[in-house]
């Protein structure tokens, strides 16, 4: 434990594997250390799942399935343990919040957002554990025919680096409420929390082998998982690339798939928007998590009419921005991820500088050590540059223009992906048109970047299919709705 992890949390995750309820070495002995992304100190080393120990993973939770009380529980006692686990998570948020701080560099303002939505994701999925009604169905005859929801099976979950806990908790809430067993692989890069949230199932008295917790690389131990013929169901999050390989994959098996991926989100100020608050949510919708965040609305649309006050506005809350220590409670913006995703960040940067765009960032000043990037804004931009199609995770806007309703439409379909949009106007029959016209799971009107677990959240075309969140969501993890 270094300097840096000690001053923040007293004591760390455990470090190793969960596999069938006991803490584990893996088989090969290796290791794989998370450094933080401000400092660049290592924080941790914890176990690394590889191909052998995600079987024994998958075995556990074939065996708890197949064989262990979780799914044949009553539903109240499974929902009982599930409320108490979110009790758990809840007694330890702030610990939990400076772990999430420590792997992902987001602002521990953030972080503790994201602790407060995963409580309320697991608070939610309880109350469903009761409520999985099935139907009877009028068919002809003296026979009584009816459906039954059971859970689909073995779970193997792969979430991102970006929220891990949160993106646990979409997965693992509703498999769980379900009576499903989960193998779950976070990031390589964020491994703490997950490990924090097995510790706390195993603690409340969740049976062994429901919740497996492998760290490891995508190409191996996710891989392994996917492949893996003890899996009913892959729930994914993260890259576009990946998913389209894990669909590729599990196509021709007999596994469920739902996969929640990338965006290239508009943000659309009409000129008859309250543009102080727009400006906000515009600010928030884009530098919230250092623009970390599949439903970015990374695409400003302004119709013309009023983006000169727009940018100017913009500009002026940019400067008011704070980019540093994540740890600080005042802190804004805080450190990307990894150098990876800085360098992807720079090299996408440089291209809409190439391409003719003209940029501004603030003169802020930035810590010397750490992976940080100023909050940055791109104006006259066209839609063929790569900073209007390409998603770019990090903290950059890019403005374009539009001067008919049908154009701001037309402009913000024009992407391969289609997970989220945002629409500001006081015009309610204006909002109702767009929000049907737009191709995009997620409609904000005169907000953006709202949770909630009682809302489907998920993707038109490239940004996946499936929805978390909500019944849709519970309805994933049951035969008869799985996908
Ligand atoms: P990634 O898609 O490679 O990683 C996400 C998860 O998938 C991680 O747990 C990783 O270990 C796993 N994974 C990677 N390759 C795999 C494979 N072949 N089989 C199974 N699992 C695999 O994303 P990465 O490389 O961290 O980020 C690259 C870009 O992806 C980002 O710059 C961003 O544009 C996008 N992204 C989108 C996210 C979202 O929330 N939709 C989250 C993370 C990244
Ligand atoms: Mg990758």
């Amino acid at each position: 434990m270094t300097a840096t992890t000690r001053t923040a949390v007293e004591r760390l995750a455990p470090d190793r594997l969960f596999i069938g309820g006991e803490w584990v070495d893996a088989r090969s002995g290796a290791r794989l250390a998370t450094y933080h992304p401000a400092t660049g100190e290592l924080v941790a080393e914890v176990a690394e799942a590889r191909e052998e120990d995600v079987d024994a993973a998958v075995a556990a939770a074939r065996a708890a399935f197949d064989a262990g009380p979780w799914p044949r529980l009553d539903a109240a006692d499974r929902a009982e343990l599930l409320w108490k686990l979110a009790d758990a998570i809840a007694a330890d948020a702030d610990r939990l919040a400076r772990l999430e701080v420590l792997d992902t560099g987001k602002p521990i303002r953030e972080a503790q957002i994201d602790l407060r939505e995963t409580v309320d994701a697991f608070r939610y999925y309880a109350g469903w554990a009761t409520k999985l009604h099935g139907q009877t169905i009028p068919v002809r005859g003296a026979v009584l025919n009816y459906t039954l929801r059971e859970p689909v099976g073995v779970v193997g979950a792969i979430i991102p680096w970006n929220f891990p806990l949160l993106m646990a908790a979409w997965k693992v809430a509703p498999a769980l409420a379900c009576g499903n067993a989960v193998v779950l692989k976070p990031a390589e890069q964020t491994p703490l929390t997950a490990l924090e949230l097995a510790a706390l199932a195993a603690r409340v008295g969740l049976p062994p082998g429901v919740l497996n917790v492998v760290p490891g690389y995508g190409e191996t131990a996710g891989a392994a998982l996917v492949r893996h013929p003890g899996v009913d169901k892959i729930a994914f999050t993260g890259s576009t690339a990946v998913g389209r390989q894990i669909g590729q994959l599990v196509a021709g098996t007999d596994k469920a798939l739902t996969l929640e991926l990338g965006g290239k989100a508009a943000n659309i100020i009409f000129e008859d928007a309250a543009l102080d608050q727009a400006v906000e949510g515009i600010v928030n919708g884009i530098y919230f998590n250092q623009g970390e965040v599949c439903c970015a609305g990374s695409r400003l649309l302004v119709q013309e009419s009023v983006v000169d006050v727009v940018i100017e506005k913009l500009k002026d809350r940019l400067a008011t921005l704070r980019v540093g220590d994540p740890l600080d409670k005042n802190t804004d913006v805080g450190a990307i991820n990894s150098r990876a995703q800085l360098e992807k960040i720079e090299e996408l940067v440089a291209s809409g500088v190439a391409e003719g765009a003209e940029i501004y960032q603030p003169a802020c000043q930035l810590p010397e050590r750490g992976y940080f990037f100023r909050p940055t804004l791109f104006t006259n931009v066209a839609q063929s540059h790569r900073i209007a199609r390409e998603e770019i995770f990090g903290p950059v806007l890019s403005v374009l223009t539009f001067r008919t309703p049908d154009e701001a439409i037309e402009k913000a379909n024009n992407t391969e992906y289609g997970l989220s949009a945002g629409i500001w106007t006081e015009k309610g029959s204006r909002i109702l048109e767009m929000a049907r016209r737009l191709r995009a799971g997620v409609v904000w009107a005169n907000t953006y970047n709202k949770f909630d677990p009682t809302s489907p959240f998920g993707g038109y075309k490239e940004s996946g299919f499936g929805r978390e969140g909500g019944l849709h969501g519970l309805l994933a993890y049951v035969r008869l709705e799985d996908r």
